[in-house]
């Protein structure tokens, strides 16, 4: 028998999103660094994509490390340029699962190319449909949740909201006349919280809501996992934590991801990488050139899509600034083009701007030189950038992002949030406060101590730490 056919062996599946792939690309190596066969699964249509911007995540080398690959179910006439949510919430649970069944019948049984035969699945929260086939197989569980804790906290009241016929809502009207400014009181942790920060799902007066619907099965699938694992650390949630160990005891909290895979894995696969658009890295000479804290950073992440009119206000209000500033403007971020992007913009901003299609932002939000992250608070944006020490400028825009953004604010104190019309003054006003300011100050000490927080909990003998160690163990017992 040779060395990997003895090796545990575990399914990575993640949500065909990049703030879904990236948490669990990093699990995965992880896993292979403790000794996992790992068999890590894509949707076709980014397998193609992952080949074109990033030819090393194939890279031959690895025997204990596959990629797989199964349909999405989209249509080839789908243009999937832009993630399409709603179409893959319909098809991804039907002809995803149809592709998974087939994939994971041939992965159970010994192979002849030296693959142990499967014995766990990691599956993302919103792809927990695949349960139905680890149970038919009889192969254990864990669900990577990759949203934060007080984001699932968040989710976790649908059902309750449903009953109450407080959602779906009652009228179009409901989304503009302050209702969603009506709190409930029955989340101990969060105290009173408003409609308005609860993940944005349940904003639909359609009962037959596609996203809501989906996101409410996802949810209630995961109580069905063998345990649930969080890309968060206890310090940070302690008290939202307590009050999803009560629905999910078997939980395991080993983030900030990015940190415990740089405490840990001095893995050979650091090469993988799973960036869906080709990544530019000249934006780190860039800010080598600059002051320390002296840059903005503005993201808003992989799914966003904005107005020509809020890319107007926002590119201004930064120009308006004055200060240096980073901008990844992704090829498909507006809707509309993006033709305020003009050469006047680009002269005005010439030697204090520079705008990239896609960016390391772990390795950007680590350089001394930024100062702040105007970001739509994605739960990666928001972790990674509390990893760096940064304080964030929030803009939440969909899901659990405006959760994220509460509690940044108020309970760890490293935001302040832009309104979500969000006027060139406002933005340059915001840029000032952040970067010249007493909140700012006050921000950034937060975002350094909630950095040395994050490392304790990665570090030997800290929570994420022991909690990985406890996850594999367990992980491991399902293969004996
Ligand atoms: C979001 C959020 O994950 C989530 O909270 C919500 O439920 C739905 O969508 P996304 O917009 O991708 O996803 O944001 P985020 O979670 O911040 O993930 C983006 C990831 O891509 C991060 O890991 C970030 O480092 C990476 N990224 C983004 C880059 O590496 N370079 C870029 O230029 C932009």
């Amino acid at each position: 028998m040779d060395k990997c056919s003895m090796k545990p062996h575990v399914l990575c599946i993640p949500h065909p999103a990049q703030g879904h792939i990236n948490p669990m690309l990093k699990l995965a190596k992880l896993l292979h660094f403790k000794g996992f066969y790992v068999t890590f699964v894509h949707t076709e249509f980014n397998y193609n994509r992952l080949a074109k911007s990033d030819g090393r995540c194939f890279l031959p080398g690895s025997t204990d490390f596959r990629y797989e690959v199964i349909s999405d179910g989209l249509p080839p006439t789908n243009p999937r340029g832009i993630l399409d949510l709603p179409s893959l919430s319909l098809t991804l649970p039907v002809e995803g699962l149809r592709s998974f069944r087939e994939l994971v019948k041939r992965l159970i049984i010994s192979s002849d190319d030296g693959a142990p035969p499967l014995s766990c699945i990691v599956s993302d929260g919103v792809m927990s449909f695949t349960i139905e086939v680890a149970r038919e197989s009889g192969i254990p569980e864990m669900i990577l949740f990759t949203p934060s804790g007080c984001g699932m906290l968040g989710y976790l009241q649908f059902e309750r909201l449903m009953e109450n016929h407080v959602i779906p809502l009652k009228d179009e009207s409901c989304l503009s006349n302050g209702y969603l400014d009506t709190t409930i009181d029955w989340v101990a942790p969060m105290g009173k919280i408003r409609l308005w920060d609860l993940p944005t799902f349940i904003r639909t007066t359609n009962p037959d809501d596609i996203m809501l619907n989906y996101n409410l099965e996802s949810i209630n699938n995961t109580s069905k996992a063998d345990g649930v694992i969080l890309n968060t650390f206890d310090d940070l949630e302690h008290e939202v934590l307590e009050a999803i160990r009560t629905k999910f005891p078997n939980l395991y909290t080993i983030g900030p991801l990015p940190m415990l895979h740089q405490e840990l894995s001095s893995s050979n696969l650091s090469s993988f990488k799973s960036n869906l658009w080709k990544e530019d890295t000249r934006c780190l000479d860039w800010l080598e050139g600059r002051e320390p804290g002296s840059v903005v950073y503005v993201n808003f992440g992989s799914l966003i899509i904005m107005t020509s009119d809020q890319l107007n206000e926002f590119a201004w209000g930064l120009a308006n600034s004055k200060y240096h500033f980073l901008w990844v403007i992704r090829p498909d971020l507006v809707d509309g083009g993006d033709e305020a992007i003009s050469k006047a913009y680009l002269d005005e901003i010439t030697d204090r701007g520079l705008l990239v299609e896609w960016c390391p932002q772990e390795r950007v939000l680590a350089h001394p030189s930024v100062g702040v992250f105007l970001t739509h608070c994605g739960w990666n944006s928001t972790l990674e950038s509390i990893s760096g020490g940064v304080p964030i400028i929030c803009w939440p825009f969909f899901a659990e992002q405006q959760t994220n953004c509460l509690y940044s604010c108020t309970e760890w104190g490293v935001g302040l949030e832009i309104d979500s019309d969000a006027k060139r003054g406002k933005v340059e006003g915001i840029v000032r406060e952040m970067m010249e300011g007493e909140t700012g100050k006050r921000m950034k000490e937060s975002a350094l101590r909630w950095r040395m927080r994050g490392l304790s909990a990665v570090r030997q003998g800290g929570s994420s730490y022991t909690n990985f160690v406890r996850l594999v163990e367990c992980l491991k017992g399902g293969v004996s």
